[in-house]
């Protein structure tokens, strides 16, 4: 289990076109925590990811994972800690078998071909997709692409893993596939997602963006049942806090995440 922090601290973002994506964001998430971050489309989830990654820097504040401030100098050490799925996994898969795709990290770090070959074949067997190893991932499905991008983050033994929209354009099949194995990792996990359901599955604290601001921050069962709030943020209670339509009753679940 990672025993690392991430940490920001007054982060604003500002596109080279001028617009304020981020303005003034702070927080920290203790090691093996699991944290959702929500908010309508253009809130400004997938920048604050980008920039907890240091896909792009701050135009100000900082973030910082562990001890390390996150700059250009400090990219290589901070992607050892930290992975990202991307939403769309054909930003991620570009090799012509998924077993290169998931060797390509390890092979980065010029790790023995014996070792890459141990990390990609447990990568691949976390998300049950070794069967799949000599195909080309753009000629597999939505779920089994996203399941090889995943294990291709897997392998660099991540500490941190940071997940955009995973379960965007998945299956129902696939989607409970993904939650199960999401709730099997006992990395430090930040997901940002629509599916406010599965962010119930599998996130203890959730934080609501507005507008490349903090909304909200705390438990994630109080942040969803706060209709007011959901509807002030443009989103709306996940269905598995709303009423039934006959009984009036509402079916929690026993969080795991
Ligand atoms: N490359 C870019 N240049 C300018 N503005 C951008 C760029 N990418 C995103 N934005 C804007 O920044 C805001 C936040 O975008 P984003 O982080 O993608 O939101 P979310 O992931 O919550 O939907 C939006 O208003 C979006 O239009
Ligand atoms: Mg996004």
């Amino acid at each position: 289990m990672s025993h690392h922090i991430t940490e920001v601290k007054d982060l604003h973002y500002v596109y080279p076109d001028g617009h304020k994506a981020i303005n003034g964001i702070s927080f920290r998430i203790h090691h093996g925590e699991s944290v959702g971050i929500i908010g309508a489309n253009g809130a400004g989830k997938s920048t604050l990811l980008m920039l907890l990654m240091g896909v792009i820097l701050p135009s100000q504040g900082e973030v910082r994972v562990g001890d390390i401030l996150v700059t250009k100098k400090t990219l290589p050490l901070i992607r050892q800690r930290m992975g990202m799925v991307f939403q769309n996994p054909d930003d991620q898969l570009f090799m012509t078998t998924v077993y290169d795709d998931v060797a390509f990290g390890p092979r980065n770090y010029k790790l023995a071909e014996e070792e890459v070959e141990k990390r990609v074949q447990q990568a691949l067997e976390m998300v049950g997709i070794l069967h799949l190893k000599d195909r080309a991932p753009f000629k597999l499905s939505g779920g089994e692409k996203r399941a090889a991008a995943i294990a291709s983050v897997l392998s660099m033994q991540p500490d941190i893993l940071v997940m955009d929209e995973p379960s965007s354009a998945l299956d129902p099949k696939s989607r409970r596939r993904l939650i199960n194995l999401l709730n099997k990792f006992e990395h430090t996990k930040i997901i940002t997602s629509h599916d406010l359901d599965m962010v119930y599955d599998l996130c203890a604290r959730t934080i609501v963006i507005k507008n490349g601001e903090i909304a909200a921050d705390g438990p994630t069962p109080e942040i969803l049942m706060n209709a007011g709030l959901l509807d002030a943020c443009g989103l709306e209670m996940p269905l598995a806090m709303q009423g039934c339509p006959v009984c009036g009753g509402k079916k929690i679940r026993k969080l795991t995440g």
